[in-house]
């Protein structure tokens, strides 16, 4: 062994590091529990459709032209092909990452390869900053609240060396929306050469024609890259597969940096089933409506605030510190995500589960809420 003093790696420890929700099978074994409710990922309690699941299953008994032993299509032309329709836009101006975190980073690669910096909002999904630090740019957060993003403080952010703009529309964790003026604003007044990526990974959760999507504006701004993901509404978070939309410019500078094969066959073909079946997408959306309501009445009752509009999660806010929350909560069968690692020290980030999943959680909560144990 060398006694060596340097550290070569000191960039790389300065990284956050991304804290999943905790899986079901850890807290059992963690806890000795046998039943669990997991509402810290904001995954679809509705689904998979049956459609989706047999179309998963052919693709594992294999054919003559798939099967778990050929390679995938590695651009995934026919899940583009089927979401270029259905979103309106060439075949050309989508791409497909492994889950949609990965085109975050594949943006991050393309923009920071020569180094410069990405304006990020406080509170915002941690992947944003994660993936530029790892791609070797720098992060300037701006002023947001857990209730409020600042457009202003975005635009007046912006330095000579910025090559992108993140935002999360509807942000994870705060559900808070930009509505269409601020999206306008991002659209024209940052400057041309810099990416804005809008994260829309929860737009299915707004009606549309109340969602202000970021795709209408591909046209007036080439450097735009719009993401969406099947992890959320379409409950394919296991199988990891997202897309991004942008101009043809873009997605080849994107094409370049991506993984070959990076999306695997069963998620590709399991995806192209999923996006055209709007009526399970609606379904989730007014389940999810109903939760929604039901919690923030419930959490009233609770005094304790309850906020966000968009997405399948609220953020709670008590006078309790979160961490303390999540560990009394995990003991009583219930995952939830305490919030202090977003700078949010007394909130929790709820999913919207089932009816029955909720109430487990109201029943596990208000204890601690009203005072008890
Ligand atoms: C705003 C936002 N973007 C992206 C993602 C990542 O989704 P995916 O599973 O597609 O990587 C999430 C996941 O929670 C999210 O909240």
């Amino acid at each position: 062994m060398t006694g060596a003093t340097s550290n070569n790696f000191e960039q790389v420890e300065k990284i956050p590091l991304y804290v999943p929700g905790k899986p079901i099978q850890e807290v059992k074994r963690e806890f000795g529990l046998d039943h669990i409710v997991k509402l810290a990922s904001n995954e679809n309690p509705w689904g998979p459709t049956s459609a989706v699941k047999e179309r998963i299953l052919k693709a594992v008994n294999g054919s003559e032209d798939e099967g778990p032993g050929f390679y995938p299509v590695s651009d995934g032309f026919y899940l583009r092909q089927a979401i270029a329709g259905y979103r309106g836009v060439n075949l050309n101006q989508v791409v497909l990452g492994n889950g949609s975190a990965e085109i975050i980073e594949m943006a991050a690669k393309a923009c920071f390869i020569s180094g410069g910096s990405a304006i990020i909002p406080r509170h915002s999904f941690a992947i944003g900053g994660i993936a530029t630090q790892t791609a070797g740019g720098r992060v300037i957060e701006t002023h947001a609240t857990a209730t409020e993003v600042d457009v202003d403080a975005i635009l007046k952010a912006i330095q000579p060396d910025t090559r992108m703009v993140y935002i999360a529309n509807a942000n994870n964790p705060t559900g808070v929306q930009i509505e269409l003026d601020g999206i306008v604003r991002l659209v024209k007044e940052i400057r041309g050469d810099i990416l804005v990526v809008v994260d829309q990974a929860y737009a299915e959760y707004s009606s549309s024609g109340q969602f202000p999507d970021a795709v209408g504006f591909l046209g007036e701004r080439e450097n735009l890259l719009v993401l969406h993901t099947f992890s959320k509404i379409y409950a394919l978070a296991a199988l990891r597969i997202g897309y991004g939309l942008s101009n043809e410019r873009v997605i080849t500078l994107l094409e370049r940096v991506r993984s070959p094969f990076n999306t695997n066959h069963i998620a590709q073909v399991a995806a192209e089933v999923a996006v055209k079946d709007l009526e399970f997408v609606s379904f989730c959306r007014e389940k999810n409506q109903k939760a929604r309501d039901a919690f923030f009445a419930e959490a009233k009752k609770h005094r304790c605030t309850a906020s966000g509009n968009a997405g399948n999660f609220v953020l709670l806010e008590t006078s309790i510190p979160a961490p303390d929350f999540f560990r009394d909560l995990l003991k009583k069968s219930v995952i939830i995500r305490p919030m202090h690692g977003y700078g949010l020290p007394h909130h929790l980030r709820v999913s919207l589960g089932r009816p029955e999943e909720m109430e487990a959680f109201w029943a596990a909560a208000a204890p601690m809420l009203d005072g008890g144990h």
